[in-house]
């Protein structure tokens, strides 16, 4: 049976390395620019066409992401909300997600990944749609040590991959977008905590790696990945925003635009919420996605 691949995006965490910015707000809900982080995480799901989400986040923070994203019927998508009581690490969400993941492929984005650039859409949508096994991002980055990190043999093929190694062997860091098969479930289940006590997502890939299962999807010049989770990335991250989207007139990464494109909304609604003041920060690019492209059809956008 051919199942529809769904999505879990996992906000939760303590943000610590953004204190004091995130002693009361949950990083994921800081502003980049001129929209809430979670939106750039989100929106990679939309244009990967996924549509079944669910949203994993701190006890303290599930009211707050309810308010800000609600159950996305305004986007046409489906969202759902679980918790996850400690910063266990990242593979727990498997384990917390198991029900909603129902033998169906998932998908798992890291809330405070933003990736932008060209070609974007095909490139995640076809990694979400492998015929099992598992797919992962590769980006080359300056400083990799603060990532997971994967090597390649000459055909491109992973033969290796580390979380946060001190002495990296190549510059190829692993962003937080990863694609798996429904085994995921299990392999979660069998894993033990590292010695920083969490559930690594890092053990999930090196699993599918020594099955022959784990594919690499490098990311070239014309992308951008970002991530938001130091004050400095912050920073840079809402610069960059700001720079592409004032230079071009085009929006980056809104829910709003996305489901417009897909045809998952209409004009109509487009048109509504423009008048709600709900995004006054960027009705007004919005609204000229309506002036500029005529009637509404999906096919010709
Ligand atoms: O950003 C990509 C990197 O993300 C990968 O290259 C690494 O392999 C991966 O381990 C991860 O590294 P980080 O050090 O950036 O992970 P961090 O603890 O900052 O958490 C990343 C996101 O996941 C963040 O948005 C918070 C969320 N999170 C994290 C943990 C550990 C949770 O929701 N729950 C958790 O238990």
């Amino acid at each position: 049976m051919n199942r529809e691949p769904k999505g879990i995006l996992l906000c939760g965490g303590l943000g610590s390395r953004l204190y004091p910015l995130t002693r009361t707000t949950n990083k994921h809900l800081l502003p980049v620019f001129d929209k809430p982080m979670i939106y750039y995480s989100l929106s990679l799901f939309m244009i990967a066409g996924i549509r079944d989400i669910l949203v994993v986040c701190g006890p303290e923070d599930r009211s707050h992401f309810e308010r800000v994203l609600g159950n996305g019927d305004q986007w046409g998508i489906e969202l759902q909300y679980t918790i996850q009581q400690k910063p266990n690490g990242i593979a727990e969400a498997f384990l917390l997600a198991e029900n909603f993941i129902a033998g169906h492929p998932v998908t798992l984005v890291l809330g405070d990944n933003i990736i932008h650039g060209s070609n974007l859409s095909t490139i995640l949508q076809t990694a979400v749609r492998q015929a099992g096994g598992a797919t992962i991002l590769g980006y080359p980055v300056k400083d990799p040590s603060a990532f997971g990190v994967v090597e390649l043999d000459a055909e491109g093929r992973p033969t290796n991959i580390e979380e946060k190694p001190a002495n990296p062997k190549t510059n190829l860091a692993v962003p937080g977008f990863y694609c798996y098969d429904d085994q995921v479930v299990e392999i979660a289940k069998s894993l033990t905590p590292s010695p920083r006590g969490e559930l690594e997502i890092t053990d999930i890939n090196k699993r599918y790696l020594d099955e022959g299962a784990l594919s690499v999807v490098q990311l070239g010049r014309g992308i951008a990945w970002l991530d938001g989770g130091t004050p400095e990335g912050l920073f840079e991250a809402s610069q960059y925003i700001q720079v592409m989207q004032e230079r071009t007139g085009m929006l980056i990464s809104s829910p709003e635009e996305i489901a417009w494109r897909c045809g998952w909304i209409t004009d109509e609604k487009l048109e509504k919420i423009c008048a709600s003041g709900e995004v006054r920060a960027y009705s007004h690019m919005l609204q000229n996605l309506l002036t500029y492209s005529g009637s509404h059809s999906a096919g010709s956008r």
